[in-house]
């Protein structure tokens, strides 16, 4: 049982700035404390946890020695490869029972929105010690405390923060704090690297800030001696320097000339792209030439550390160059938090984090972040997905925002859970949907294919038709089943993979019948394309599912667009490298938005974009009552689709 009070530092904005001021105070004390040395017991008698799930030397090291130079104790895994965490305990349990050993967690984990995951299971508070690419709180209390040691203030100071704007995690806790104490920032991304779209929302929505990019030739220009530059957005010339929406936003105006009190540098954070992203194109360098024009020399040149070729050596005896500062301030900073914390127990402050109520919904599959990196996407066995509405500028489009990791996810179809319609989200349902969330009765799908899933129904329908009856569909089942014996020589290489719910039937059925003719009966699995984190799972009374060094059949009842498809082959490549795959479908209808053809096809049935195919089928085909089931319906929607969407 913790003996703090439940106060967690998920983000930077969870300290209002009066807390920030104070946990400042209090770093000037504890460092005055650390020259003349001294005994503090503030915290005598607590016990920190350090859970590191990534690599750190600062940060985790400056904590440790802040709570031993508070008269703390801590206790921590060396490696968390070493801890329960490489068994496959989750994320939940570990804070869980970690809180029964420690007053305080200190996290740093590698998924974004992992520090609210954990500050919400854990009976402690959690400090969050960088959690994915998404916020480093701790770190920007270290840069600002020096920032403004430095110049004296914060407020209408112009930090240029540089290189990989879209990764790092310090540089968006760094600037939601800027924004709040009135700072100027002028971004100087590396090419591709640009501040995240949910960072600048998150600005624009809260504080109403936004700010300028530039590229590294441009701020050369611009503060480097051309006084006929204006940072405004009224002078045309000045227009062209800022791309797409960036020159239609409100940019607030940089006095000319651009003077810089600091320059931020930032590492490439390769840890979390891609090898097309690292080799992307050439990454900023910094030197001493950037500080000596009239604009720059008062600037100091920070960087949260380790460097990697970004930064020069040569910067290192410069007084300009704050970075070892940075680093140095993380003890008595972190002591402070620390102590702050205490402070805030003792004096019974704590406050309820006061959250809007997420989203509940109704259909089968809630929706699932986009992010690939979002910590919903690694704890699915206990994390459900958790979406707030976003602040969309567009009213035609419905925005979520995931509450861990912050992105949004666009919504295209929504559903009414009482009448069992969907639509596709317009303007005119704005109205609407907030009523459905009000009553908990929106759905959401991220196609037409998931609507009629879940047994939703088009808000209208057109005339339809039957295309196959049972008779028809049994013999195309059957037509399928010879043309897969026919290709494949060997049957016993080969599994089958049905997409739910329609595709797993047919993969049964296919089965069975394959079974029958030829005596083998080949592995069989249901793939659920909507649900990641238990994608494939066996339906043939085995525990396991194998797909390497197979031949893998991916079976679904209709190929539309081959939207559907691709998301299928993308799973089973995540679980291992079959030897091949093919692709079975009961229909083709003969138009699709990407260039995959099935290799086995039931029957051809070519159709417009604004017709559906809806197929029924009997789990078994040896029930002759359940064969009758069989069907094959065409209809059309009333309202009026986008060519992809109905195509899906
Ligand atoms: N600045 C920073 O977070 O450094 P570490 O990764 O070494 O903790």
């Amino acid at each position: 049982m913790s003996r703090l009070g439940k106060i967690d530092v998920v983000s930077i904005d969870d300290l209002d700035t009066s807390e920030i001021e104070r946990v400042f105070a209090l770093a000037d004390g504890f460092a005055e404390g650390l020259e003349s040395g001294g005994q503090i017991t503030t915290a005598s008698g607590l016990i920190m946890a350090t859970l590191f799930y990534e690599p750190s030397t600062r940060t985790r090291l400056s904590f440790e020695s802040a709570m031993h130079r508070l008269g703390g104790a801590v206790i921590s895994s060396a490696d968390m490869q070493a801890s329960s965490a490489a068994k496959g305990e989750s994320l939940a349990d570990t804070v869980r029972v970690v809180s029964g050993y420690a007053d305080l967690i200190v996290l740093r984990h590698p998924h974004d929105g992992a520090a609210r995951v954990a500050a919400d299971y854990a009976a402690c508070p959690v400090l969050n010690a960088g959690d994915g690419s998404r916020e480093h709180p701790t770190q920007t209390l270290c840069d600002l405390y020096i920032l403004r040691k430095k110049k004296g203030h914060l407020k209408g100071l112009t930090v240029a923060l540089c290189g990989d704007l879209k990764f790092g995690r310090t540089v968006h806790s760094l600037i939601y704090a800027l924004a709040r104490f009135g700072a100027n920032i002028v971004a100087v991304p590396t090419a591709g690297m640009d501040v995240p779209d949910y960072v600048l929302q998150r600005l624009a929505s809260e504080r109403n800030y936004s700010f300028s990019t530039v590229t590294m030739d441009e701020l050369k220009t611009l503060a480097g001696g051309l006084d006929a530059l204006y940072l405004t957005p009224s002078a045309p010339h000045q227009m062209a320097l800022f791309t797409g929406d960036e020159a239609t936003r409100k940019i607030p105006s940089v006095e000319p000339p651009l003077a810089l009190d600091a320059f931020y540098i930032t590492r490439l954070q390769k840890e979390r792209m891609t090898s097309k992203e690292i080799n992307a194109g050439e990454y900023v360098r910094f030197d001493a030439r950037a500080l000596k024009t009239s604009r720059t020399q008062e600037a100091v040149v920070m960087h949260p550390l380790p460097r990697t070729g970004e930064l020069a050596y040569e910067l290192d005896s410069d007084p300009r160059a704050v970075y070892f500062e940075q680093a140095a301030a993380g003890v008595p900073v972190r002591m402070a938090l620390i102590a702050w914390l205490i402070e805030k127990s003792k004096a019974a402050q704590v406050r309820a984090r006061t959250v809007a109520e997420p989203i509940r919904f109704k259909s089968e599959a809630p929706p699932r972040c986009a992010n690939p990196n979002c910590i919903t996407r690694f704890e699915g066995a206990y994390l459900r997905p958790r979406f707030k509405m976003a602040r969309s500028a567009d009213p035609a489009i419905l925005a979520l925002k995931c509450d861990f990791c912050e992105r949004e996810l666009k919504i295209e179809y929504v559903g009414h859970a009482r009448s069992h319609r969907f639509y596709r989200f317009d303007e005119n349902l704005q109205g609407y949907v907030r009523q459905w969330i009000e009553e908990g009765s929106l759905a959401v799908f991220e196609s037409v294919k998931q609507a009629e899933e879940g047994g939703y129904e088009p808000y209208k329908r057109g005339p339809q038709r039957e295309m196959m009856r049972s008779e028809e569909v049994a013999h195309a089942i059957e037509s399928l089943a010879d043309q897969l014996i026919a290709e494949m020589p060997e049957m016993t290489g080969v599994s089958i993979v049905g997409v739910i719910s329609r595709g797993a039937i047919l993969a049964l059925r296919l089965r069975d019948l394959i079974e029958r003719k030829t005596g083998v009966r080949a592995p069989c699995a249901a793939l659920d394309v909507y649900s990641p984190a238990e994608a494939v799972h066996p339906i043939d009374g085995t525990d396991n599912f194998d797909v390497e060094g197979r031949t893998i059949i991916l079976v679904d009842d209709v190929i539309n667009s081959g939207w559907t498809v691709q998301r299928a082959m993308a799973t089973i490549w995540q679980r291992g490298r079959p030897a091949a795959a093919k692709l079975a479908v009961l229909i083709d209808r003969g138009h699709r938005a990407v260039p995959i053809r099935p290799n086995y096809v039931g029957k051809n049935i070519p159709t417009s974009r604004t017709e559906r195919v809806q197929v029924r089928l009997a789990p078994s085909s040896d029930d002759s009552k359940a064969v009758s089931h069989d069907r094959v319906m065409i209809y059309s929607i009333v309202e009026p689709l986008k060519e992809t969407e109905a195509a899906r």
